[in-house]
């Protein structure tokens, strides 16, 4: 790990009104990675953000997307010389920080900027890019397509672990979380959906614009701004969430029987793990057959196809594992998937199918050769590895054992804890835990050094 920043600017000598020559406190360059262990540029050293502005225009017939970004941020305990942002393909027209012209160079996915004039430490600034291009998804390790994927009616929009930077500069690390205001512009009959609360639609000219904001803090990967054809639905729940469904019209059919649940799992999501942390809900449910998954875009996740109940009670509980309560580090992303996954064991436990130890048996009945075991649910390896089965599986069936050992009562109080003790914030697994041990009392480092810190099929069940 290096969060360290680079020492760039040499020493200034300064005259005092002494005539004395102090040095100047050494200006630095930010780091251009977090240092994470399987991604080490993401994210960026030096600075937080505290707020995305995200101006988008979008033309689904020559795919080409221009955009403006205003970011918040503030630099950290060091005078910040130059910082980085994720941006990955496009082309950055200009960059203005606190309303100056700046520097900037591109290296590979950093977009490198030198202000006008050194960042003294701890002051707040604003950055300003324009960029524009036809945006060119990132292949994740795992071969699948990430970020910014073109539709035939639009695009796809998901960023899970890099993908956000192919369609706006970022820091993009769910270290460093923020909230964020979308204004879309896209041809009228297209309907462009981001996170949070939709504040207004106008259509003049031909073009629509939808304006999202998302008030509560978000992980650059959660970020969508998905576009397409899309039958609409809104309307509130009982407790007052504003939920907002955008469908394309082929999947319509297919996916009606789970949405219709929506109202259902938020409620019994919320008995389960604590109230619901967002401002919205709702689903996107497009057509793109290529991609291959779903992700739980915060507050309202997308699917590339119609998605069964399972998988929308994966997403929505993302809300709370994944979302709310972020990682620290990507190894650590069991702490997301086990979860979710261990909330469709549950969800169907309590809603008339097997109970969630008969999923766990299942399981538990895969040959010690099968790739269930092939590395530890706590750190699969590298960034290939994080959306396999040791971290979705077998880290629901570390769920289900610390479950067996501390009894149903103290395990609710320990999701429910984790949910709340981290809510918009970040945690790891060393915290998850210790958290089970104190609510339960028990000493459980056995038990989780079995079920996710070791490779290999456990002996005893
Ligand atoms: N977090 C998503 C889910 O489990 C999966 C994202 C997969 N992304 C990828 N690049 N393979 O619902
Ligand atoms: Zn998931």
């Amino acid at each position: 790990m290096s969060t360290t920043v680079a020492v760039l600017a040499i020493t200034a000598l300064t005259l005092t009104t002494e005539g004395t020559a102090v040095a100047a406190v050494a200006a630095k360059a930010g780091a251009p990675g977090l240092g994470d262990p399987y991604f080490p540029l993401a994210g960026n050293g030096g600075y937080s953000v505290r707020h995305y502005g995200l101006d988008l225009a979008y033309d689904p017939g020559t795919k080409r997307l221009d955009g403006e970004a205003t970011i918040t941020a503030r630099t950290g305990g060091k005078d910040l010389r130059t910082f980085d942002l994720d941006l990955s393909g496009l082309t950055v027209k200009s960059v203005r920080v606190d309303g100056r012209t700046a520097k900037w160079t591109r290296h590979g996915q950093e977009l490198v900027v030198t202000p006008h004039k050194t960042l003294r430490r701890g002051a707040a600034f604003r950055v300003e890019v324009t960029y524009g291009g036809v945006p060119a998804d990132v292949t994740d390790p795992d071969g699948s397509p990430d970020g910014w994927i073109a539709t035939d009616d639009g695009a796809f929009v998901a960023g899970e672990p890099q993908g956000a930077m192919s369609w706006f500069p970022a820091d993009n690390h769910p270290l460093d979380k923020a909230s964020y205001a979308f204004e879309i512009t896209v041809p009228k009959g297209y309907t462009a959906v981001a996170n949070g609360v939709l504040k207004s639609q106008r259509t003049s000219h031909g073009k629509t614009t939808f304006r999202w904001d998302q008030r509560e803090p978000m992980a650059a990967y959660l970020a969508t701004a998905t576009v397409g054809k899309f039958n609409v639905q809104s309307y509130k729940t009982a407790s007052g969430i504003p939920v907002y469904n955008a469908v394309d019209p082929r999947e319509a059919a297919e996916a009606a029987p789970a949405l219709a649940e929506i109202p259902e799992i938020l409620n019994w999501e919320t008995k389960r793990f604590g109230p619901y942390p967002f401002s919205a809900a709702g689903a996107i449910v497009d057509h793109a057959p290529d991609v291959g998954y779903a992700l739980e875009t915060q507050t309202r996740p997308v699917y590339d196809r119609a998605p069964d109940v399972g998988t929308v009670v994966h997403e929505m509980a993302h809300q709370w594992f994944g979302d709310s309560v972020s990682l620290t580090s990507w190894q650590d992303i069991w702490l997301n998937e086990g979860f979710a996954t261990y909330a469709e064991w549950l969800w169907e436990e309590q809603h008339g199918g097997q109970s969630a130890q008969a999923s766990f048996d299942h399981y538990y009945a895969s040959p010690a050769t099968s790739g269930l075991w092939a590395f530890p649910t706590a750190d699969p390896g590298s960034g290939e590895n994080i959306f396999a089965s040791p971290v979705y599986t077998r880290g629901a069936m570390a769920l289900q054992k610390l479950r067996t050992a501390v009894g149903d009562r103290d395990f609710f109080t320990i999701l429910k804890s984790w949910a709340r003790g981290h809510r918009y914030g970040n945690g790891t697994t060393a915290q998850f835990v210790a958290l089970s041990e104190k609510v339960s009392g028990k000493h459980l480092g056995p038990l989780f050094h079995t079920w996710i810190g070791t490779a290999g099929k456990p002996a005893k069940p």
